[in-house]
């Protein structure tokens, strides 16, 4: 606990220091973990969970690269604070090489920004894809684990991502509309997918047994129609401290590293780094956040 709160100080506390290694120090590219963090609908909380997870991972002493794949509503930058001057499709220009575009950012978050802003952009040409491909590739040279946070939904954009990553984090929330749009991208996930290595995420949960009926649900659901059973990575806890976090344009994990949202991520980084599963206590204080809906401030 305290190594990880002094290792969280001296991220938060230093926010331009730079990783030990240098960006292209090389490394087996084989090592690198890819996770595809993804959803049915959007506004679910992808964004917060890759940028909290990355620092999680972080804390974890692992090198960790998040890339911005939402190219309709690309906020990594936003939700971390920071601005970056080139983004993802400028790598599409001849000019400009994979070091133009990754950020050191603050919170040990390496990152390659999706450019918020940008007009949603248009599904790539098979050249464009080649482009982006080929220079994307030396990623795998200075990461351990390459979190993508793509769109939402079944474009081919996303579903390109998600179908290239090793592994892939389906966000849901426990709403109705939430659970059927996170269906429909298991259906098309189930049908184009070869190794098929899908996990639910179940955010803004009130306590644990709301997320496993979220997960039983999906599971029967897609065992039944699908042939394929779901399991959950974990889930996050609804916390009024993410969105105060986010107003503040700083991770919560940063800010506020012993929120119960914080808790949640941080398991959830040791539980895909180690195995087991994440069981997170409430507490007094959660208790009563939950019962009188505060969570201070
Ligand atoms: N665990 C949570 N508790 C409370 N609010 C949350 C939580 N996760 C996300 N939110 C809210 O949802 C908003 C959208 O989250 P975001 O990560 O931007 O979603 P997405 O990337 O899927 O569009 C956040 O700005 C925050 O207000
Ligand atoms: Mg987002």
């Amino acid at each position: 606990m305290e190594d990880q709160a002094a290792k969280l100080r001296q991220l938060v506390g230093d926010e331009t220091s730079k990783p030990k290694e240098s960006f292209f120090s090389g490394g087996d590219e084989k090592k690198t973990r890819v996770i595809a963090v993804t959803s049915g609908k959007g506004g679910v909380g992808k964004t917060n969970l890759t940028v909290n997870l990355a620092i999680a991972f972080g804390l974890l002493s692992q090198r960790v690269l998040v890339i911005d794949a939402d190219l309709g509503m690309a906020n990594v930058d936003v939700v971390l604070g920071s601005l970056s001057k080139y983004h993802l499709l400028h790598l599409l220009d001849p000019d400009i090489k994979l070091s133009d575009v990754l950020i050191k950012g603050p919170y040990g978050v390496n990152y390659i920004s999706g450019g918020s802003g940008i007009e949603k952009a248009k599904e790539f040409t098979a050249d464009e894809r080649s482009v982006l491909m080929d220079k994307l590739s030396g990623c795998g040279d200075i990461a351990d684990i390459i979190l993508v946070d793509t769109g939402a939904g079944l474009g081919k954009n996303v579903m390109d991502f998600i179908l290239a990553a090793d592994e892939v984090l389906l966000v849901t929330t426990p709403e109705p509309t939430a659970l059927t749009d996170a269906y429909a991208v298991m259906k098309a996930y189930s049908m184009r997918a070869e190794n098929k290595n899908i996990r639910l995420v179940v955010n803004r949960v009130y306590d644990e047994s709301e997320s496993e009926d979220v997960v039983i649900k999906l599971n029967q659901t897609s065992k039944k129609f699908l042939n394929m059973p779901v399991t959950a990575a974990g889930y996050i806890f609804e916390d009024r401290k993410v969105a105060a976090a986010v107003r503040k344009q700083k991770p919560f994990l940063a800010i506020e590293p012993d929120s119960l949202a914080s808790r949640c991520v941080k398991a959830m980084a040791e539980s895909l780094l180690y195995g087991g599963e994440m069981h997170i206590k409430q507490g007094w204080r959660g208790f009563l956040n939950q019962i009188f809906n505060f969570s201070g401030k």
